[in-house]
């Protein structure tokens, strides 16, 4: 049987560190609240000119595929996840593909939000399960720092993201190496897709103003337009969130996911070398430490440093745990992550 092993893996971070201090001079907030709630002590942003989604994911991308012992020419399809991205359309998919002088192979952009990367990751695992594709790069990239509200209004969301990007180059391995991807597994469920979402620009006629449900909405607060000044004006160009209502989803479908995992293959939390939780919160990924019983030692997190880079987060977390030497071959690690959507998908692998 052919399995999907990472051949090589990369991140890229943003020079400019901006701490939790850089942001009390924008809005009402403090270092020591956004510690105690989130863990973040500071994240990194983006050149504002020079670099973008598809710059950062070039330079992560460079990474893995040299250390998969390859060159650009020899990826064979792309699956890139962000959620903002450097243009409404086309996606990143294809800007990478010029900026790293690829063949004209397919490629692919995935919209899952913060597990964007483990549904890439999944999609790509599937290509080379299947025989059809040898070399697949899958990337996690965002750019939050262009997209965000930096008055007190927007505070709750704005203090937590950060910028970045993770590559990972997937390539087939027999059963018999002992490496590779397990298994897979993905979930959504839409019933609340309004309560951690980025409405405008979008076709949604402006639904989401009256009980964020379709049925409620008056014909005359229809919008006509997929951006209009009144969008601007009213700062509805960002993202909103209902934080609290977030968290208490999040702790329940994280453990869930991880454990569908583990079981799936047979396995016990006390079996994992390691957890790589998507950085949506510290106090998260406590509270899901806690729950499956596991050792500081099997949770890896660096949200403190980076905030939450969305899709990039999960491969920014497995290269500094690779780079820092924690994996070993073959060790058993499981992703996990869940987000907007609501999406949730967790992978357990062997190093
Ligand atoms: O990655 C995708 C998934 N995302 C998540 O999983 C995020 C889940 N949610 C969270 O991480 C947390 O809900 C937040 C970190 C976003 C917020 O923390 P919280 O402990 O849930 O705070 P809260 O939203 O309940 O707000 C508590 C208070 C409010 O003030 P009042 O009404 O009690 O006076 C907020 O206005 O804290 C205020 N607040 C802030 N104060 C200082 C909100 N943001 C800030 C801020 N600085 N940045």
């Amino acid at each position: 049987m052919i399995r999907s092993k990472i051949a090589g893996i990369g991140m890229y971070v943003p020079e400019k560190v901006v701490s939790n201090h850089e942001l009390t001079k924008y809005m009402d907030t403090s270092d020591e609240w956004i510690q105690e709630r989130t863990g973040i002590k500071e994240r990194r942003y983006a050149h504002r000119t020079k670099e973008t989604t598809t710059t950062m994911a070039a330079e992560a991308s460079k990474i893995a595929i040299e250390r998969a012992g390859l060159i650009p020419s020899d990826i064979d399809f792309i699956v890139f996840a962000t959620l903002s991205p450097d243009y409404y359309f086309p996606g990143c998919g294809v800007l990478l593909q010029r900026a790293l002088g690829m063949k004209t192979i397919g490629a692919l952009d995935v919209r899952n939000q913060c597990s964007g990367f483990v549904y890439a990751l999944s999609v790509a695992d599937q290509y080379i399960k299947t025989g059809m594709y040898k070399n697949v790069l899958v990337v996690g990239s965002e750019k939050h720092s262009f997209a965000l509200d930096f008055s007190t209004r927007g505070r709750n969301v704005s203090v937590i993201f950060g910028d970045g990007a993770g590559a990972v180059v997937l390539q087939p391995a027999e059963e018999e190496e002992g490496r590779g991807i397990l298994s897979t597994h993905l979930h959504s469920d839409g019933t609340e897709a309004e309560i951690l979402a980025m409405y405008n620009p979008g076709t949604h006629a402006n639904y989401w103003v009256k009980d964020r449900t379709l049925a409620n909405f008056n014909e005359a607060e229809i919008g006509e337009m997929f951006i209009s000044h009144e969008m601007i004006d009213k700062a509805q160009i960002f993202p909103y969130m209902d934080g609290p209502a977030v968290f208490k989803i999040a702790v329940e479908k994280f453990p869930e996911v991880i454990l569908e995992a583990l079981h799936a293959n047979g396995y016990q939390p006390a079996d994992l070398k390691l957890l790589i939780p998507h950085q949506a919160n510290l106090r998260i990924s406590q509270f899901v430490q806690k729950k499956l019983g596991l050792r500081d030692d099997q949770v890896f997190n660096n949200i403190q440093y980076y905030g939450n880079t969305t899709a990039a987060s999960v491969p920014i977390a497995l290269c500094e745990a690779y780079e820092k030497g924690i994996l070993k071959e073959k060790d058993l690690v499981c992703l996990a992550a869940f987000g907007s959507g609501f999406t949730w998908a967790s992978a357990l692998l062997h190093w």
